[in-house]
């Protein structure tokens, strides 16, 4: 399956990641557009997945998050989040960072089984390495992953 894969700039193309964000999170707050890295990938002229990552400090050392993505429901099951998982590794690489690190639903299979596949492994996060906030400490709901990069 031929997606090209494009950096998307936030001023411009923050509505069209929304709307690509409301199909595949339909029941979830949109995301925060502004400072993170997006990329849009594109098949035959139409934007079919979209992803996202941004620098956050762990323990007072600056990791790669991948903040959020997602591939349209006709467009599953051609690995497309795997390539995203490796072009957002890519990117943290060049900007010097060693980790990167998720977090999923507890029942989100398909990304689970992509991360594991790509070398992720959970964590168990603190008050310094959560990424679905505070108050979810220690309740479950939510999988945190991490990988040396
Ligand atoms: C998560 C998402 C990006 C994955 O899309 P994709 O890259 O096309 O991934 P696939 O559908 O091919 O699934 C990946 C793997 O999970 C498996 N899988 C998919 N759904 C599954 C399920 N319900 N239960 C168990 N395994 C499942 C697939 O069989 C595949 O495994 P394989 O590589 O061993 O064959 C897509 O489902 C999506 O956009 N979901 C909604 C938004 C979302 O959850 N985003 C990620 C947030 S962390």
């Amino acid at each position: 399956m031929v997606v090209d894969f494009r950096p998307a700039f936030a001023a411009e193309e923050g509505e069209r990641i929304l709307r690509l964000d409301g199909i595949c999170f339909p029941l979830d707050a949109p995301p925060v557009i502004d400072g993170a890295q997006w990329i849009v990938g594109w098949h035959g002229g139409a934007p079919i997945a979209y992803c996202a990552w941004k620098t956050v400090e762990h323990d007072g050392v600056p990791v790669g998050f991948h903040y959020r993505g997602g591939v349209l429901p006709d467009h599953r099951g051609h690995g497309l989040q795997r390539r995203m998982l490796r072009l957002r590794e890519a990117a943290m690489r060049a900007q010097g960072l060693a980790a990167a690190v998720t977090y999923t639903d507890a029942d989100g299979a398909a990304s689970m089984c992509n991360l594991i596949a790509e070398g992720y492994r959970p964590y168990a996060p603190g008050p310094a390495t959560t990424l679905s906030g505070l108050g979810r400490l220690g309740r479950v709901g939510f999988v945190h992953w991490r990988k040396e990069l």
